[in-house]
């Protein structure tokens, strides 16, 4: 007769496994389990972080502006990098980098998928930090209630011009950012070349340049938005892949997002590189912003990778 427990390994070892506890019931062992935890804990509390166990975080379902930017640490309260979400294995801020390697920012997904929200928070969060704003949105956007702020340029035109473009953005050299919400919208002959060139060279005048747009434009992104996604920069939101098997019962829910980040950057923290590169579908892979997420990264830079490409 075998016994609960009794096994041979490959190599034709006949063994017993050891149990945690007396009490072979699977909540006896659970328990003796936490039980060691706890003394763990209790063992290792003056530990320095850095010799304590890797801890993965839980991402909350849902976070406010002002909880996150509470996070956020004073040396990146600076003009310039903005806010996107809580993500990572310490579910610590996760942000945009616009002094950093690439000046430049995708937000991209399907209508309803939270990209004007992202905008927002972004946009109040480089706002916090002395970070002038060009704001274009061909359409309504939440983004419109940032008229009258007195570190705000909005263009609300389908299609603005060159002069005002060049005047909201103006001359100098402080920091500023050109957001664009539903990029896909602008009906932009005149003011492309613009926009080409700030996405391309506005680093050296302290011009950064997030859109807002949806994935199946940035497949096939012409003019501007082109030289936007050859900096392959931004931030996914509800991949499709999240409706599907690989997560049943939990769908893709605005604000949900992967940040696809190719080669490292200033403001990629090792946790969002190591994912990236790992790009396995092990819960330390899971990145967020804008406050949820549940996409595995593989999937979704695969995706990702599918139409920048
Ligand atoms: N980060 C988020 N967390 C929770 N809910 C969100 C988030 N972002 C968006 N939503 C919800 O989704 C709706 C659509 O968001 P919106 O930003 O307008 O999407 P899009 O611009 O992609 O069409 C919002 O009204 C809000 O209810
Ligand atoms: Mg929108």
């Amino acid at each position: 007769m075998i016994r609960p427990g009794q096994g041979w390994t490959s190599d034709g070892a006949e063994i017993q496994v050891a149990l945690l506890a007396p009490g072979a019931s699977g909540q006896e062992q659970a328990e003796a389990l936490r039980a060691i935890g706890a003394e763990a804990n209790r063992r290792d509390a003056g530990l320095p972080a850095a010799r304590r166990p890797v801890r993965i975080g839980t991402l909350p379902a849902k976070v406010e502006f002002t909880a996150a930017y509470e996070k956020v640490p004073e040396e990146l309260r600076r003009p310039l990098w903005g806010l996107l979400g809580l993500g990572g294995d310490d579910v610590a801020p996760v942000g945009v980098d616009f002094a950093g390697s690439s000046p430049t920012f995708v937000v991209a997904g399907p209508p309803g998928s939270g990209r004007s929200t992202t905008l927002a928070g972004l946009a109040v969060s480089l706002l916090a930090s002395g970070t002038r704003l060009v704001v274009l949105t061909p359409r309504e956007s939440p983004l419109r209630a940032l008229n009258g702020h007195p570190g705000v340029r909005l263009l609300t035109a389908q299609s603005p011009t060159a002069p005002e473009l060049a005047a909201a953005v103006g001359s100098g050299n402080e920091p500023r950012v050109v957001l664009v919400d539903d990029a896909d919208l602008l009906i932009l002959p005149e003011i492309d070349q613009d926009l080409r060139a700030l996405v391309e060279s506005g680093r050296d005048r302290g011009v950064g340049v997030v859109a807002g747009v949806t994935g199946e434009t940035m497949a096939g992104a012409m003019g501007w938005l082109s030289a936007l996604k050859r900096h392959r920069r931004g931030v996914l939101l509800a991949p499709p892949e999240c409706d599907g098997g690989r997560h049943p019962g939990r769908p893709a829910h605005p604000g949900s997002a992967a940040q696809p980040q190719t080669g490292p950057g200033p403001d990629s923290r090792p946790a969002l590189r190591e994912a990236d590169q790992r790009a396995d579908t092990s819960d330390r892979s899971r990145l967020t912003a804008a406050g949820v997420l549940q996409a595995p990264a593989a999937h979704s830079v695969s995706h990702w990778s599918k139409s920048a490409s």
